[in-house]
C-alpha cells in the first residue's frame, strides 16, 4: 500500500536525474516515517482531512462561529453546549445582534470582547476610561466610566505584559485598587508652566504610565482630587478640565495617543488585552489526571502551562495549526509542502523548518 504511494508525479519537464533523486529522497522519507510509527495516527487523520474540504474548524458542531465579524473559537462559545463549561466564567459569551454593530460580551460580566486568539491565548477587550471633570475651583462637576472592572472566577486575567495603567490630564494622581482595596498600580501626571509645552510621549507631563502585576482579576480605578486652593499656581498652570485613569494595551500609547489629545472632555473606550487559559486546574500535570476534563482534545496537540496565573493552554504540534481544543481541530500547515521539493542537502540543512514528523506529507503529494 505504501509502495503505491511511492509513485511520483513525473511531469515531462522533470529530468530523469531529478526524478531519481526524488525517488531517493522519498525512500529516505519512508524510512523516517517507519521510524516514527506513532505519527501514523496523525497521518490517517491527515489523509481523512485531505479528502474532506480543509474548511477551518473552530467551533463545536451546530454552534455559532461569529458575532458580527468576530470569530468565536471553542472553548469560547454562545449558547448551551457551545462553550467549555468548567464552573468558571469567561468562555460563555453573549452576542447582541440587535445593535447596528453586533456586540460580543462575556456572560455575567458584561465586558465587551473585540477579538479572540487561540494561538496567543489572548482576548481583546474594549473598556471605557474612568473620568473626573472639575470646575475652576477644583471641585468635581461630572464623572464617567467604570467604577470597578471585575473578571473574578473566570478563565480570564488582565495581561501584565501587554497592558499599562495610564493617567491622562493633569495635575492628577491615578491608581488602581484590587477587590480587597489593596493598591495595584498608580502614577502621577504633572502640568508644566505656560512657557513649556507637554512632551509627546507619556512620561509624566499631562500623561503618566505604570506597569501592573500579573494575576490581576479585578481593578477599581481611582483619581485623587486635588483642591486648587491648596496648590501652587504653577502646579495648576496648564491644568486640564478632565482627568482620566484607565488600564490600556500599552501599544495604544503609540497608536491612539498623540501627545496632543490629553486635554479632552469626552468618554472614550480603549483596548485592553486579557490572557485566557483553562484555569479550573493549576497546570498541565493536574489537567492530565482527568482525561474527561482535559481540554487538549486534538491528537496532534500539547499542553502548556499558563504564563499568567494558574491553568494551562493547548497548542497544535509543530507542523500543525488550528484549534487544539477540538478533536480534529489541528490541521497540517500547507507551507511545509515546499519541504518536499528540496534535495537531500537542502533537506538536512532545513530540519528546523521542516519538522521530521511532517515528512509523511510528501508521500501524499
Ligand atoms: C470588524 O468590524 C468593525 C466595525 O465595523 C471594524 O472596525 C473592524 O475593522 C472589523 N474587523 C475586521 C477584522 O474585519
Ligand atoms: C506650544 O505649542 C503650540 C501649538 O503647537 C505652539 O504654537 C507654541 O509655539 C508652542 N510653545 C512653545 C513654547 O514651544
Ligand atoms: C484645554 O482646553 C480648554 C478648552 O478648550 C482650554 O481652555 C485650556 O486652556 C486647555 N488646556 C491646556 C492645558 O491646553
Ligand atoms: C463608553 O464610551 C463610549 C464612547 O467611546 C460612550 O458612547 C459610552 O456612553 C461610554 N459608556 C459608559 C458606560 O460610560
Ligand atoms: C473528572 O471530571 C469529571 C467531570 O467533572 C468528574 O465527574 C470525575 O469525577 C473526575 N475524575 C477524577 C479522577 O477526578
Ligand atoms: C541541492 O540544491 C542546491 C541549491 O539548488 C544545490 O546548490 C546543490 O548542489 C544541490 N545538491 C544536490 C545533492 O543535488
Amino acid at each position: 500500500m505504501i509502495l503505491q504511494q511511492l509513485t511520483l508525479p513525473t511531469s515531462s519537464t522533470v529530468s530523469e536525474k531529478t526524478s531519481r533523486a526524488r525517488m531517493a529522497i522519498t525512500l529516505v522519507l519512508l524510512l523516517v516515517l517507519l521510524l516514527l510509527l506513532p505519527v501514523t495516527r496523525a497521518l490517517a487523520q491527515e489523509q481523512q482531512q485531505q479528502q474532506q474540504q480543509p474548511t477551518q474548524h473552530v467551533v463545536q458542531p451546530g454552534c455559532r462561529d461569529k458575532c458580527g465579524n468576530i470569530t468565536i473559537p471553542y472553548p469560547f462559545g454562545i449558547g448551551a453546549g457551545c462553550f467549555r463549561d468548567d464552573g468558571r466564567g469567561g468562555f460563555q459569551l453573549l452576542c447582541e445582534d440587535s445593535l447596528p454593530v453586533p456586540r460580543l460580551t462575556v456572560a455575567d460580566y458584561g465586558i465587551q470582547i473585540t477579538g479572540l486568539s487561540i494561538s496567543t491565548g489572548e482576548a481583546q477587550a474594549s473598556l471605557n476610561a474612568s473620568r473626573h471633570c472639575y470646575n475652576s475651583k477644583g471641585g468635581i462637576i461630572s464623572q464617567g466610566g467604570p467604577v470597578a472592572v471585575p473578571i473574578v472566577k473566570t478563565n480570564l486575567l488582565f495581561s501584565a505584559t501587554k497592558n499599562s495603567l495610564v493617567v491622562l490630564g493633569c495635575p492628577s494622581l491615578g491608581y488602581l485598587n484590587d477587590v480587597a482595596g489593596y493598591y495595584v498600580s498608580g502614577c502621577m501626571a504633572m502640568c508644566q508652566p505656560q512657557k513649556f509645552n507637554a512632551s509627546g510621549s507619556c512620561t509624566g507631563v499631562a500623561c503618566c504610565q505604570s506597569t501592573i502585576p500579573s494575576g490581576v482579576d479585578y481593578y477599581q480605578p481611582s483619581l485623587l482630587d486635588m483642591p486648587k486652593n491648596k496648590g501652587d499656581p504653577i502646579f495648576y498652570g496648564k491644568s486640564t478640565t478632565c482627568r482620566y485613569v484607565f488600564l490600556v494595551e500599552t501599544e495604544w500609547l503609540s497608536t491612539g495617543y498623540t501627545g496632543e489629545n490629553f486635554n479632552r472632555t469626552d468618554d472614550f473606550a480603549v483596548p485592553v488585552v486579557l490572557d485566557w487559559a483553562v484555569r479550573s486546574v493549576r497546570n498541565c500535570r493536574a489537567a492530565r489526571r482527568n482525561e474527561t476534563k482535559y481540554a487538549c482534545q486534538s491528537t496532534v496537540s500539547q499542553c502548556v502551562n499558563s504564563r499568567n496565573g494558574a491553568g494551562y493552554r493547548c497548542e497544535c504540534s509543530k507542523g500543525y495549526e488550528g484549534n487544539p481544543y477540538l478533536e480534529d481541530g489541528c490541521k497540517g500547515i500547507h507551507r511545509y509542502r515546499s519541504c518536499c521539493n528540496w534535495n537531500i542537502t537542502q533537506l538536512l540543512s532545513h530540519l528546523a523548518k521542516c519538522p521530521l514528523s511532517f515528512y509523511h506529507f510528501c508521500l501524499m503529494l
